[in-house]
């Protein structure tokens, strides 16, 4: 999601530094999720778990009442593709779920998302876990100086569409970030290699492809927020911030600390597409 303000905002080093601060905050909020996920849990829960989380950590959840968002994350189920809301139901063995999540730490965003397994998950999701999670790394190796936003958005759609045979979700885009949680460019996850606008050192963007395993055809429910897929089938997310430099991207979120959560609790299915 995105709001233009019809301008790119580049950073100074020192913010991109507090940048980093920002979204190192979300990675250990999701870390914190990662420990302790597992079948029976609401994501309601989760919710309560990160909101204290980011408090007691001198931020402010940045989803939290923004354009009226009534909750600290965003946690979407299975079919759910964004913006799905916290509630009371119960995960079960075989879910997946994203949680999305920003914050304001020192006037600066964070905002990224994690695609987690609950117990043992079907194969066809664990592909498409993977595969999604590598075409965000693919977009991210074509943020670097020079290179333009559409070479970012076709390695995402190429790995995922044109290679797997997913639905790339084409109403929901990733964003530029600063003081703002949607700055411009845009960041759509299809698009054509040497189109938009030229990336620069220090444009910080928050890249994140949103997958689907069938249609790329998507609806919003009722409540105005509730992304879900037309057929029905799972979508995953994930979204790294990423700063624009000149050779290799500097990736200012860290999975690394979620992946060892995330392997070192027997409830969630960290393993690979193989499972026996
Ligand atoms: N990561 C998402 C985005 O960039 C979620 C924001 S929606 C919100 O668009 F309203 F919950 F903030
Ligand atoms: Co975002």
């Amino acid at each position: 999601m995105r709001r233009p303000n019809g301008m790119i905002l580049y950073k100074t080093e020192a913010q991109v530094a507090l940048m980093k601060e920002a979204a190192v905050l979300v990675s250990k909020t999701l870390t914190e999720v990662a420990k302790v996920l597992k079948a029976g849990m609401t994501t309601m829960q989760l919710d309560k778990l990160c909101n204290e989380f980011v408090k007691d950590h001198k931020a402010i959840p940045s989803f939290l009442n923004y354009s009226g968002y009534p909750y600290t994350i965003c946690a979407s189920v299975n079919d759910v593709v964004v913006h799905g809301f916290p509630n009371e139901v119960a995960l079960k063995d075989g879910d997946i779920v994203s949680i999305d999540m920003g914050v304001i730490l020192n006037g600066w965003h964070g905002d990224h998302a994690y695609t987690f397994a609950i117990g043992k998950i079907g194969e066809d999701e664990a592909k498409l876990i993977q595969i999604t999670k590598e075409s965000l790394y693919k977009g991210i190796e074509k943020a670097i100086v020079n290179n333009r936003i559409g070479d970012i958005s076709y390695a995402i759609q190429e790995h995922t569409e044109f290679k797997n045979g997913y639905g790339v979700v084409r109403e929901l885009v990733g964003h530029g970030l600063g003081k703002q949680l949607h700055e411009d460019p845009q960041v759509p996850n299809y698009g054509k290699r040497g189109n938009g606008p030229k990336l620069k050192e220090n444009l910080v963007i928050a890249i994140e492809p949103m997958i689907n395993m069938g249609s790329k055809d998507v609806y919003t429910e009722e409540d105005g927020w509730t992304v879900r897929t037309r057929d029905g089938k799972p979508s995953v997310h994930f979204e790294h911030d990423v700063c624009i430099k000149r050779n290799k991207a500097l990736i200012l979120s860290d999975y690394s600390i979620i992946e060892k959560a995330e392997r070192e609790n027997i409830n969630l299915s960290a393993s690979p597409i193989i499972q026996f």
